[in-house]
């Protein structure tokens, strides 16, 4: 093969977009170069205040590399990949098409999940994840090069839990933060941002993980949220922005890793977005390298998707200079 065409393109695009993001803020943009698919950060799209950084831009485009690399795969051209190919520029991912070959079967099974996986905030149920399904858990994370944490026990699970609270205490307090957060909740029909039906239900003093003000509806009083979730912490080694790209790719295969295995999941990223917090959870998981989100998995009833804007919307010609039209 000689280049990826426009078809390919529309092809990676309309699977990378199906990727979470902070706030379903969807910060990416896709074209064709020479031959190549480019991933790029919507800079646009960065939260200011929540990510001033742009971790979370770089953890969203590469979750939606990585789905853009299933789908090339799975339709029998897989891409070589290279993370942030010119510093400085807002190209994320380029992908080059590599030896065709006939999909693997774990190649078809994830990219079939990438439909079925989105963001659960219900209570999980009581019933454990197996050991096969946290073993797989583990490698889809490894495979792509991050670590994985499984926090086993309640102790384990407490110590996060606090870590988590007292970082969320942190954002509450923070008006700009707050009020950011607030305009991307929609009770109507939204292209972006997240609907109040996809939100859990309204956080309780006693719930043992934070929950964002995404939901509207009060559970029943004196109903514990769930009993003992399994939460995970995705890391790396260094925290370089490629890093952080290398940790959205990894968080997504874990993601439609456990959507395979019958697994509701959500983000947790209140602890990450608070540096002491961050620290403090990277001193208790006695890890040298960084957290870069933890992960909510469990058994539950079905939660309701968040949408996505047009294809149209994110696909830019090579030649655009002013890229996309205001939000
Ligand atoms: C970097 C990052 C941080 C996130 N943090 C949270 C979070 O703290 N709480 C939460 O409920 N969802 C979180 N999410 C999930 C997004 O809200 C979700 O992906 C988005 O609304 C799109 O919905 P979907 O996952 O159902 O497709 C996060 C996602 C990313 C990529």
């Amino acid at each position: 093969m000689t280049g990826f065409d426009e078809q390919d393109l529309r092809l990676a695009a309309a699977a990378a977009i199906r990727a979470p993001s902070l706030h379903n803020s969807q910060p990416w943009q896709f074209r064709l170069v020479d031959g190549t698919i480019e991933i790029l950060a919507d800079t646009q799209r960065q939260l200011a205040v929540a990510d001033s950084g742009g971790w979370a831009v770089r953890i969203a485009c590469g979750a939606a590399t990585y789905n853009a690399r299933l789908a090339l795969a799975a339709n029998g051209t897989p891409a070589t990949v290279a993370v942030r190919p010119e510093r400085g520029s807002d190209v994320i991912a380029r992908l080059t098409p590599g030896v065709a070959r006939p999909p693997t079967y774990p190649e078809q099974d994830l990219f079939r999940a990438i439909g079925h996986r989105y963001s659960n905030r219900r209570p999980f149920w009581p019933d454990p994840v197996p050991t096969e399904a946290r073993a797989a858990l583990l490698e889809a994370a490894r495979e792509e090069g991050a670590w994985m944490d499984l926090l086993v026990g309640m102790t384990a699970l407490g110590g996060f839990a606090q870590i988590a609270q007292s970082a969320d205490r942190v954002l509450r307090r923070d008006f700009a933060y707050q009020a950011e957060m607030n305009s991307w909740i929609h009770a109507d029909a939204s292209a972006d941002g997240v609907p109040v039906t996809a939100g859990g239900p309204v956080a309780e003093p006693d719930d043992l993980l934070p929950q964002r003000p995404y939901g509207m509806h009060r559970r029943g009083a004196g109903r514990d949220f769930e009993p003992e979730p399994l939460v995970a912490i995705l890391g790396t080694e260094a925290d370089h922005p490629a890093d952080q790209i290398v940790a959205g790719q990894a968080l997504q295969r874990v993601l439609l890793t456990a959507t395979n295995a019958g697994l509701a999941s959500s983000m947790i990223s209140q602890p990450i977005e608070v540096p002491a917090a961050r620290d403090q959870l990277r001193r208790s998981l006695r890890r040298h390298g960084t957290p870069q989100i933890a992960i909510r998995l469990g058994y539950g009833d079905p939660g309701k998707p968040s949408p996505r804007r047009d294809l149209d919307e994110v696909l830019l010609r090579p030649s655009a200079e002013h890229p996309r039209p205001a939000r």
